[in-house]
């Protein structure tokens, strides 16, 4: 097997990669990310124009992976597509068009979970990137903590209970009147922010120091709402904007990086894996950075690789073929499917 097929489109981008598989460390022969801009104007994405969109260009999209790649079509050895989780109408465009390409040129196909997508990322940068760590998964959709002691096997140590953390930063970023997606938005503004010039809670950090089932769970709803008592209580929005934005930021990266960093040592692991598109932010890397400590790698990939894009789904799926799993042509997309190989912690409890 030499090259593999991605592709993604679980929400708002529209993504065609090809990998070479070849040799020990794959390589991104290829990635075409093409971003919807018509959901900016409503705020969020509105799956059916999602859909719609994918529908019109995937073909023109995986074309283009694969001239940027240097191959045809007959040069492709596996087909990977993301099935779940994500919005099923916009997944179903890039599951049936990899299916249909796959069955016509009597090629393996494998529908890919999302996540696990997003837990391969950093590998196509570091080839050394491998368990056991703690991934913290922070996306739009997701937050989650993860044991990995080897790839294929995770352990869920906590989620999000309400909001996931980059859907924080979207609501957050509406409430202070910036445009979607939030995150980078907000990083932006918060740079400008003075540390400490607003006050805002640590939701859950408490739960940390007990044995509860809560230790590693999050919550951003109530941030949020604090966020707003902030925006209404201000007299100079406009003045107060960017230290608002830095308090907020603040507080997610201290709880995210508290609870992620407390995981591996307790599990005694040498690394910890950063995914999602909020492994973006600079802010969570450095925290991550200067409070693991000397020895502990941090694994995260670049920006490109961390937001949806198909090349970490050709990595996840690419090596779940090389395994010999291959998905029939019934595989069917869904909204939430959990995570392959996935145990819950309560069934195996952390020490
Ligand atoms: O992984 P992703 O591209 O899509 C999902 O699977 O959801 O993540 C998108 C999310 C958005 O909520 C966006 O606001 C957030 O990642 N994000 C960030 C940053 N860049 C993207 N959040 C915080 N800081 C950033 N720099
Ligand atoms: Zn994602």
């Amino acid at each position: 097997m030499r090259f593999v097929l991605g592709l993604e489109t679980s929400c708002d981008e529209t993504s065609a990669a090809v990998l070479d598989v070849s040799s020990a460390s794959p390589r991104v022969a290829s990635l075409v990310i093409l971003s919807q801009d018509v959901h900016r104007i409503f705020g969020g994405v509105v799956p059916e124009l999602a859909s719609r969109a994918h529908v019109r260009t995937i073909a023109a999209v995986t074309d283009r992976a694969l001239a940027d790649a240097g191959i045809a079509l007959a040069d492709v050895d596996a087909v990977a597509a993301t099935a779940a989780p994500g919005l099923v109408g916009a997944l179903l465009v890039g599951l049936a068009y990899g299916k249909a390409l796959a069955w016509a040129r009597g090629l393996p196909f494998l529908g890919v979970h999302h996540l696990e997508g997003h837990l391969f990322a950093p590998t196509l940068e570091a080839p050394d990137c491998a368990p056991p760590f703690v991934a913290l998964l922070a996306s739009g959709g997701h937050t989650l903590l993860l044991d990995v002691p080897r790839w294929g096997e995770y352990r869920v140590l906590g989620e999000t209970l309400d909001d996931a953390a980059g859907e924080a930063f979207d609501k957050v970023a509406t409430l202070l009147g910036l445009d979607y997606p939030g995150g980078p938005r907000i990083e932006r503004l918060a740079a400008e922010g003075r540390p400490g010039a607003q006050r805002l809670p640590r939701p859950m950090l408490g739960e940390l120091e007990g044995h509860g089932p809560h230790r590693y769970a999050f919550s951003f709803s109530g941030l949020k709402t604090a966020v707003l008592r902030a925006v209404r209580a201000s007299r100079d929005l406009d003045g107060d904007r960017p230290d608002i934005a830095r308090a907020f930021q603040d507080a997610v990266v201290d709880v995210l990086a508290a609870k992620t960093l407390h995981a591996r040592s307790a599990l005694g692991y040498p690394a910890v894996l950063v995914g999602g598109g909020v492994a973006c932010n600079q802010a969570l890397l450095g925290a991550l950075r200067d409070r693991a400590g000397d020895g502990v790698r941090i694994f995260a990939a670049s920006p490109r690789l961390n937001t949806d894009n198909a090349a970490m789904i050709a990595a996840a799926g690419a090596w779940r073929l090389a395994r010999g799993e291959r998905s029939g042509w019934d595989h069917e997309p869904g909204d939430r499917r959990p995570l392959p190989g996935l145990a819950h912690a309560a069934s195996a409890p952390l020490a």
